[in-house]
């Protein structure tokens, strides 16, 4: 199972332990980033991805290999300490680089047999929308099964969280690491997914956003 992981964050954490605990329980060959070391830009605004190709995006050298990580894997997890009630700011302008394969542009297939996961971490609450920044992208790039998994920890590194949180989050993680691997190799979208990509394709039909998006769809043989 190929794993791509990237952690919201440069320093490894609580959130990061919880990462890297549930990729170990996947046993799989981990690809692992930090934002904003691995890449930290912020995007520009210029639209070049979205009206003509993603490849003229002005970071898309420093972004292929974390596109490619995400490509290639089976399972990706996003971790994310929750700040000021969100995912940190790192992710979300990693994320921000990526509005060109949601689905209603041009989603690339291989999303449509993925699993992921979002995991943050709170000192006390907003890992509900911390966990929802970053799942709403994988659900408009197409990914069918999604898994979300926060944690209060009411402690702001590891060192302090208590024993019976870190046997609540062993026992959450093996339970995702369970599902995913019973999952694996089966994953096709759901109503939701296909739901949505059906109206994307007759928006796309009628027109689309922009004739890129269109001409993709063509290509790609959905309209
Ligand atoms: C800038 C900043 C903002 C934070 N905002 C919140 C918050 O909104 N809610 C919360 O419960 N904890 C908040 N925290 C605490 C962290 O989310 C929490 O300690 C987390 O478990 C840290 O994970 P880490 O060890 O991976 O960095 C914040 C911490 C920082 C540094």
């Amino acid at each position: 199972m190929k794993i791509a992981m990237i952690h919201g964050q440069n320093h490894k954490g609580t959130t990061c332990r919880v990462g890297r605990m549930l990729a170990k329980k996947l046993i799989g060959e981990v690809k692992e980033f930090f934002l904003p070391k691995d890449f930290g830009e912020y995007c520009v605004g210029c639209t070049t991805c979205f009206m003509k190709n993603e490849t003229k995006c002005p970071h898309y050298e420093k972004l292929k290999p974390l596109t490619d990580a995400i490509t290639e894997a089976d399972v990706i997890i996003l971790t994310s300490p929750v700040y000021v009630f969100h995912a940190t700011g790192s992710m979300k302008a990693w994320l921000d680089h990526y509005g060109y394969q949601w689905m209603v542009h041009r989603p690339n297939p291989a999303m449509f047999q993925k699993q992921a996961v979002c995991i943050a971490t709170a000192a006390g609450a907003g890992m509900k929308s911390a966990c929802k920044d970053m799942a709403d992208s994988l659900f408009f790039w197409g990914i069918p099964k999604i898994y979300t998994c926060g944690f209060a920890v009411f402690a702001t590194s590891y060192r302090e969280v208590s024993e019976k949180k870190r046997r609540e989050i062993d026992r959450k993680t093996t339970r995702i690491a369970a599902k995913i691997k019973s999952n694996a190799g089966k994953v096709k979208p759901g109503f939701k997914t296909k739901a949505f990509f059906h109206l994307m394709r007759i928006m796309n039909k009628k027109g689309g956003l922009n004739p890129a998006d269109r001409e993709y769809y063509k290509r790609m043989g959905w309209i």
